[in-house]
C-alpha cells in the first residue's frame, strides 16, 4: 500500500491553488459533459485516504463510487499488476489466451451464489457487462424484450440509458433510445403509499402484472435488476420482492439477470447483495470492486445460458486486458484473507448506530438505510410530507467536502447521501467522518 498517513488534515481550502490550477487547464482541455463531484485534483491515495496536489487528506466515504474495497493501492492489486505489467500488457485474450482471464473467470464461478456450472466472459466496464448480460439473454431465449425497474441505473452506452430510469443527466437530449426495454415499479418501502410493510408483495404483484399484460412474458429474454438500487438512492428492494421476481422469472423461462456492478464484491456485508434473499441469479454482472481500481467487468450465469452466444458474438479488444485481471486476482486474495465482508458488516454495526442517532436529533433525515458499507440518509423537507430536499443534500456535501470529508449524493430526486467507504478504512476515520457528517447537520 501506497504510504500515505491515515488521517485526515487540511494545509488549504477546498480546492487549493494547485487544484484550483489544474480545474483552470481541465476546463479548457476536458469535456464539459463529464461532470466531478469536488475539483479537487488526487496525488495518492490508500485506505480511507486521499491525498490532493495540495497536501490535503480527505476522509474517503466514496470508494470512487465503490471501486476502491480493498483501498486504493492495496499491496495485493499493486504486487500482482505490477508484475503483470512487466511481462505483457496485451496479446488480446481473442488473439492469444492468457491465464489470468481463465483465473478471474474460475474465482468468478466460486464467488458468485448458485454452485450451479458457470461460466464468465470479460468486459472492460459496467456499462458494457450490462449490455452483453443482454445479449446473451437474447441469444438463450431467442426473445427480445428485457424488463427494468423504477429507480434503475446500469449505465450511460445507448442500450444502457434505455435501461436506466433517470432523465437528468443520465438521458436527456441523447436518444433515440434502444428499443423493446420496459419498466416497472420496485419495492422502494419508504415511499411506497400502503407503507414499507407491504410494499414487497404489493409491487411484485404490480411488477409481475405489467409484465404479464403490457409485454407478455412469454416475449421476455431478461429482467435486470439491481439487488440493492445504487444511483436510484441506495434503495434496498422491500422483503419479499426479489424471491418474487425470481419465482416469476423461473416460472416464465426468463434470465433473472442481478446488476450487482455496485452492491457486488463485499460491499453489503455478503460477497454479492442478492445472497441476502437467498436469491440465485441466472446472469450476474460485476465490475467497479472487482479490480481493487483496474477496469475490468463481468458476466457470470449458468453455462447453458453463457454458451448461448455464437463463437466471436462476445468480447472486444482490451476485454479482461491481463493487468486489470491481475489487479482482480490481487482484490478477490485481498477480500478472501481480510474477510472484508465481515468489515462491511462492521461498518454497517459503527455507522447505522450513529446515524440513526442522527435521525432522531435531525427532523430532516426521513429514512437511513442500506447494508454493509452501501448506507444512506434520504433527507426530505419534513417527515410527514416526504418532499425530497435536494437543496439541503447539496448543502450537507459540500460542508463535508470543506471539512475533508469525501461523500457522495444520489437518488431519483437528489435527495439521498450515501456512504460507500473502503472497507478496508480504520475504525478512527470512521467516527471522524461520521463526527463531520453530524456537524454538518448541526449547522445546516
Ligand atoms: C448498478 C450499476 N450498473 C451499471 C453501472 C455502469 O458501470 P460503468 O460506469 O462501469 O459503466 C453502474 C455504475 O455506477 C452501476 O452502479
Amino acid at each position: 500500500m501506497t504510504a500515505v498517513p491515515q488521517e485526515r488534515r487540511l494545509v488549504t481550502a477546498i480546492p487549493g491553488p494547485k487544484s484550483q490550477e489544474l480545474q483552470a487547464r481541465r476546463s479548457a482541455a476536458v469535456a464539459a459533459g463529464v461532470g466531478s463531484v469536488l475539483p479537487v485534483f488526487a496525488a495518492r491515495a490508500a485506505g480511507g485516504i486521499v491525498e490532493d496536489v495540495d497536501g490535503n487528506r480527505l476522509i474517503d466515504f466514496g470508494s470512487g463510487i465503490a471501486v476502491t474495497s480493498v483501498g486504493s493501492s492495496a499491496e495485493a492489486v499493486v504486487r500482482r499488476a505490477s508484475a503483470q505489467l512487466s511481462d505483457f500488457t496485451h496479446t488480446c485474450f481473442m488473439v492469444t489466451p492468457y491465464e489470468g482471464y481463465v483465473a478471474v473467470a474460475e474465482a468468478l464461478a466460486e464467488v458468485t451464489p448458485g454452485d450451479h456450472a458457470k461460466k464468465s466472459a470479460l468486459f472492460n466496464s459496467g456499462a458494457e457487462a450490462v449490455e452483453n448480460a443482454v445479449k446473451i439473454a437474447r441469444s438463450y431465449t431467442k426473445r427480445q424484450a428485457v424488463v427494468v425497474f423504477d429507480h434503475g441505473y446500469h449505465g450511460r452506452t445507448n442500450l444502457t440509458m434505455a435501461l436506466t430510469a433517470k432523465n437528468m443527466p443520465y438521458k436527456n437530449g441523447f436518444g433515440p433510445f434502444a428499443p423493446e426495454i420496459y419498466r416497472v415499479p420496485v419495492a422502494y418501502g419508504y415511499r411506497w403509499p400502503t407503507g414499507p410493510e407491504n410494499c414487497g408483495p404489493e409491487a411484485a404483484a404490480q411488477a409481475v402484472d405489467q409484465i404479464s399484460k403490457q409485454i407478455g412474458a412469454e416475449n421476455v429474454a431478461a429482467l435486470v435488476i439491481e439487488p440493492v438500487l445504487g444511483e436510484g438512492g441506495f434503495i434496498e428492494p422491500a422483503k419479499g420482492f426479489l424471491p418474487a421476481l425470481r419465482k416469476f422469472a423461473t416460472e416464465n423461462g426468463i434470465v433473472f439477470v442481478a446488476d450487482e456492478i455496485q452492491s457486488g464484491f463485499c460491499r453489503t456485508g455478503q460477497w454479492f447483495a442478492c445472497e441476502d434473499e437467498g436469491i440465485v441469479p441466472d446472469l450476474i454482472t460485476t465490475a467497479k470492486g472487482i479490480a481493487g481500481g483496474l477496469p475490468l467487468a463481468a458476466v457470470t450465469g449458468r453455462a447453458e445460458i453463457m454458451d448461448a452466444a455464437h463463437s466471436g458474438g462476445l468480447g472486444g479488444t482490451y476485454g479482461g486486458n491481463p493487468v486489470a485481471c491481475a489487479g482482480a486476482l490481487g482484490a478477490i486474495e485481498t477480500m478472501k484473507e481480510q474477510d472484508l465482508a465481515a468489515r462491511a458488516r462492521r461498518i454497517e454495526e459503527v455507522m447505522k448506530g450513529r446515524l440513526a442517532a442522527m435521525q432522531e436529533k435531525f427532523e430532516i433525515i426521513g429514512d437511513v438505510r442500506g447494508r454493509g458499507a452501501m448506507l444512506a440518509v434520504e433527507l426530505v423537507e419534513d417527515r410527514e410530507g416526504k418532499e425530497p430536499n435536494a437543496a439541503a443534500t447539496a448543502a450537507l456535501a459540500k460542508a463535508c467536502h470543506n471539512a475533508g470529508l469525501l461523500v457522495l449524493t444520489c437518488g431519483t430526486y437528489g435527495n439521498v447521501l450515501r456512504f460507500l467507504p473502503p472497507l478496508v478504512i480504520g475504525e478512527d476515520l470512521l467516527e471522524e467522518g461520521l463526527d463531520i457528517l453530524e456537524e454538518a447537520f448541526t449547522q445546516l
